[in-house]
């Protein structure tokens, strides 16, 4: 009896990664379960919600409480308020040590969308941008919040386009840059789609785009972004931005698994190398708490 030829992969390469974030001293999570996970920025200790934790603490939650700063209480599906549990600082800075030297400083706030002003788990990227991209070289970095990536890429001296739709947190990102002893950086308050298809229609290209679109979004001119619906496009407009041998990361928090950033973009840029997985924390008490899937290609 002949065997029946395997199904044919929509794979392009590589197996499913898992990337931490290598050089934190000033970020830890200390634990996580229970819908929540509490970590450490500097000094200052936080309870958020976090609905992959769906499994038990490794500590008692009478410990998170004892040792927590504040705790963010959710109102509604993405608003809340933090409820103080000793006295916390209204602003404060934390560093990440670049593994190329240079050291990324972020000013930290409690905003009432849980969020401090950084996702920690971002360092792994941080790392490898830094690693991979010098003088010379063009970066655009689209839906780029407080601007981890556009600081990694401005600290080897590659030119850096920042694109966010909200002023304030371009502000906040310009604060960073100059905390972090560099400067330079081109800022781009736009709706992300539109900047792209924009520099597409111009012929420019880029040696590394960075991307990581929410699930729904506005630009600055109330352009809605919808990931499901939009995210294809993105893909397609962006893919022309990439030059010949630089690369794209894509990241996403919003439930899109690897596989399907990898069908995405594998249509996208069928030749090139492509590695997916998820962007991970490791607890001190021996939790993996997954935060978001990633994407890395590189064109031949
Ligand atoms: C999940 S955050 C990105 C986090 C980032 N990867 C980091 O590590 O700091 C998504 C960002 O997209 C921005 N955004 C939402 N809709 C947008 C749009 N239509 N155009 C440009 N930026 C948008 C938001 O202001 C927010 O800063």
């Amino acid at each position: 009896m002949s065997e029946a030829p395997l199904p044919k992969t929509t794979r392009s390469s590589g197996e499913l990664h898992r990337w931490f974030p290598e050089n934190w001293v000033d970020h830890e999570l200390l634990d996580s379960g229970g819908g929540a996970r509490l970590e450490r920025f500097g000094d200052i200790v936080l309870i958020r919600p976090e609905p992959h934790a769906i499994w038990q603490r490794g500590m008692r939650e009478a410990e998170w409480r004892r040792v927590a700063a504040a705790e963010f209480v959710p109102t509604g599906r993405t608003k809340g308020h933090w409820t103080p549990l000793q006295s916390v600082p209204d602003n404060w800075e934390i560093r990440y040590p670049l593994a190329t030297g240079h050291a990324l400083h972020f000013s930290l706030e409690m905003t009432r969308f849980k969020h401090v002003g950084l996702f920690p788990e971002q360092g792994a990227n941080w790392d490898w941008i830094a690693g991979r991209v010098g003088a010379g070289k063009r970066v655009l970095n689209l839906f780029a919040y407080t601007g981890g990536a556009s600081l990694a890429a401005r600290a080897t001296g590659a030119e850096v386009t920042h694109v966010d739709a909200i002023k304030q947190v371009v502000t906040w990102t310009r604060m960073n840059m100059e905390l972090s002893g560099l400067e330079g950086i081109r800022w781009c308050v736009e709706d992300a789609l539109k900047f792209a298809e924009r520099e597409v229609r111009r012929g420019n290209t880029y040696d590394l785009v960075i991307m990581d679109p929410p699930s729904w979004g506005l630009g600055p001119k109330g352009e809605k972004w919808k990931l499901e619906e939009q995210v294809q496009r993105l893909i397609d407009g962006t893919a022309a931005l990439i030059a010949p041998g630089g690369a794209v990361i894509m990241n996403t928090y919003s439930g899109l698994s690897p596989s399907t950033l990898e069908n995405l973009w594998s249509r996208a840029l069928p030749d090139a190398g492509i590695e997916t997985g998820e962007l991970c924390l490791m607890s001190g008490t021996g939790q993996v708490l997954p935060t978001g899937s990633l994407l890395r290609a590189v064109r031949p």
